[in-house]
Parts: C-alpha cells; sequence; structure tokens
C-alpha cells in the first residue's frame, strides 16, 4: 500500500504520446511469407496488422524519442523541464542502453536517463519506478517511455511467433504534485515475477556477440496470463481500496484479445471499459500499454479522473498492475 500520509509528493499523470514506424505488415502479407492465413490469426490472436521497424530511422531511441516530445508537449513541458527519463525496452539498440541516446535527440539536458528491462511487464515496472522517485522527492517531472522493435529479433519463418508482435513506442509524463495541494493519483500497485517460468520465452545470447530468435511456449504464456493477471488487478485495487466495477477503463498488455476477453469475463465488466487496440499493432511488448493509453487519450475517451488499471505480462516471468487516475 502506498503510504499517501508519509510521503511528501503526491504523483500525477499528466501527458502522452505515441509513435509507431510507418510500414505496416498486414496478415495477408504474412500469408504470403509463412503458412497462416488471415482468418487463424485473427480468430486465435484479435490482430489483423501490425507496424515494423524499416531502417535505421525507426530505431528504438528514434521512435522512443518522437512518442517522449509528444508527451513532452503534452504535459505543456519542454524537455529541459524533465529531470528524469526511464525507458522500458528489451530490444535495446545498444546493450549498453539506448536510453542516453533518447535524452541526446529530445535535447533533455538536465535529466539523468536508464533503460529498464523487463519485457512486456516493463511498462507497468516503469510507472511504479517512476512514481517512487517522485514520492521520495527526489525528481519532479519524470518521462517514462515504452519502446519495441521486437520485429528484429523474431524468425520470419516461425509462424507461432512472428504473427504476433509489432513495433513501436508510447510515452507518459509523471510528475510530482504540488506539495502544497498533495495529490496522489498513484492508488495502488502490485508487481510479481516468478523465474521458474523463465524458459517459457526468451531470447537467449547464443555466444559469439550472438543472440538467438525469440522462442516461446504459446499455451503455457497464454495459461499464465488468464491466470495471474486477474489477480494483480485485484490486489492492485484492493490496495486502493477500490472494486473492479469502479474502473472507468481497463488496459491489459495487448498480446491477445482471448486473453483481454478472459478476463473481462472473469471480472463480469462491460467490454467496452477493456481497451484494445491490438488489432491495428500487434504485441508492441513494452510500448503496447501506452500505445493504447495515448490513443484513448487523444481520442478524449479517457478524461481528467477518470479511474484506469494497466496491467502488463510476459517474459521473466513478470507481471502487474497499477491503479491511478488520469491527470
Ligand atoms: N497459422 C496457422 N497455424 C498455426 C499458426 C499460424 N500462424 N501458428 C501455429 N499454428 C498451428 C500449430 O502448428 C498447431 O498445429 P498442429 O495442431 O497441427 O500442431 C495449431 O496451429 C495449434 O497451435 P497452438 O500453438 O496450440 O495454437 P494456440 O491456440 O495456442 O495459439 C498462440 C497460438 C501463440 C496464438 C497462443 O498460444 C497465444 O496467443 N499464446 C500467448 C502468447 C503471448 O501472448 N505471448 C506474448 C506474451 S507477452
Amino acid at each position: 500500500m502506498i503510504n499517501t500520509e508519509s510521503s511528501l509528493f503526491g504523483v500525477r499523470f499528466i501527458g502522452s504520446g505515441s509513435a509507431v514506424p510507418d510500414r505496416v505488415l498486414t496478415n495477408n502479407d504474412l500469408a504470403q511469407m509463412v503458412d497462416t492465413t488471415d482468418e487463424w490469426i485473427a480468430s486465435r490472436t484479435g490482430i489483423r496488422e501490425r507496424h515494423i521497424a524499416d531502417g535505421a530511422g525507426d530505431s528504438v531511441a528514434n521512435l522512443a524519442a518522437q512518442a517522449g516530445q509528444k508527451a513532452i508537449a503534452a504535459a505543456g513541458l519542454a524537455p529541459q523541464d524533465i529531470d528524469l527519463i526511464i525507458l522500458s525496452t528489451s530490444t535495446s539498440d545498444d546493450l549498453f542502453g539506448t536510453a542516453g541516446r533518447v535524452q541526446k535527440i529530445l535535447g533533455a539536458e538536465h535529466a539523468v536517463a536508464f533503460d529498464l528491462v523487463a519485457a512486456c511487464s516493463g511498462f507497468v515496472f516503469g510507472l511504479v519506478t517512476a512514481s517512487q522517485y517522485i514520492q521520495t522527492g527526489a525528481y519532479k517531472n519524470v518521462l517514462l517511455i515504452g519502446a519495441d522493435v521486437l520485429s528484429r529479433w523474431v524468425d520470419w519463418q516461425d509462424r507461432r511467433t512472428c504473427i504476433l508482435f509489432g513495433d513501436g513506442a508510447g510515452a507518459l509524463v509523471v510528475q510530482a504534485s504540488n506539495p502544497s495541494h498533495p495529490q496522489n493519483n498513484l492508488l495502488g500497485f502490485e508487481m510479481r515475477s516468478d523465474g521458474r517460468g523463465n524458459d517459457l520465452l526468451n531470447i537467449n545470447y547464443l555466444g559469439r556477440s550472438t543472440f538467438e530468435s525469440i522462442t516461446m511456449n504459446g499455451q503455457e504464456v497464454y495459461r499464465f496470463a488468464v491466470r495471474r493477471v486477474p489477480e494483480v488487478i485485484e490486489k492492485s485495487l484492493h490496495k486502493a481500496n477500490l472494486e473492479v466495477h469502479d474502473l472507468d477503463w481497463l488496459i491489459m498488455h495487448q498480446a491477445n484479445q482471448r486473453i483481454i476477453d478472459a478476463v473481462v469475463n472473469r471480472f463480469g465488466i462491460d467490454p467496452a471499459k477493456a481497451v484494445s487496440n491490438m488489432g491495428k499493432y500487434g504485441n508492441t511488448s513494452a510500448a503496447s500499454i501506452p500505445i493504447a493509453l495515448d490513443e484513448w487519450v487523444q481520442a478524449g475517451k479517457i478524461q481528467a479522473d477518470h479511474l484506469i488499471a494497466i496491467a502488463g505480462f510476459g517474459a521473466g516471468l513478470s507481471w502487474g498492475s497499477a491503479v491511478f487516475r488520469w491527470g
């Protein structure tokens, strides 16, 4: 539970942005590459197309910086106002980290920047991390970015995995509330990991500066998500003294429509509250939640004080949820 009484600073969520590569790869395009069909992919996953990085311009750093720039502008800030940049990514342009490149592109010269690796849970873990720095009073304006270019690590001849993933970036500005008007909009969170499931989803180091392509046990990952994700959503709501029916929006990691449907059914909530845009983007890993958040904000669906639960899950295994009010 977040101890708001001992926190000097509350947390606010004040601006979002997103960016995806221009190139679109449809299910029918994939059917020219591997033995699959639009019908198979759409009915098993809900995915119809995805954006795929095309050349150096679509690096993680560039996509992340584009999303970050929009989020900073939406928050009414300048890059020089940012104190901390957290880049959640598992597909870094550089094993030493990509956050420094993002800082340079943005011209966020007063920030400290680092990468956070937690696969498809990266945005949730990043949001909690950003909030901790704010609540201790260490930083005031934090730019959190989820960005991934998994297309680099997909085996384009493996129909079990290549149909799932897309590329993109989403960003969120998290800000300390004014101490004279304390307002804490992060209401609860729960983060989990279980290394016993680590071999279910990997991009392993092979030696001699080489990594393998994505390997995944799809059925086990599916079972894990459907069982574990509702638990952390309930736990984070419980910490906030709220119930699932209080939510305005549930933004889950956009991996598979059937996983979202299963969670919606289990909770008995209105399916219209469960944000879904994977049909257009596929699974963009750490970027999927902030891209969906930004789309709903841009469309005017998410409004000030709306109650939102986000939930991420993926390799590690890792999973987590956070409940917050927008604005
Ligand atoms: N097109 C056509 N057939 C395909 C296919 C494709 N793209 N991919 C797999 N198949 C085939 C399999 O070869 C298998 O055929 P077989 O029965 O002759 O062996 C059959 O379809 C069923 O495969 P299975 O793996 O059992 O399918 P599934 O119903 O579990 O669906 C996933 C596969 C990947 C869509 C599903 O398991 C899933 O979404 N899992 C979660 C993955 C995930 O979200 N990962 C990211 C987490 S962050």
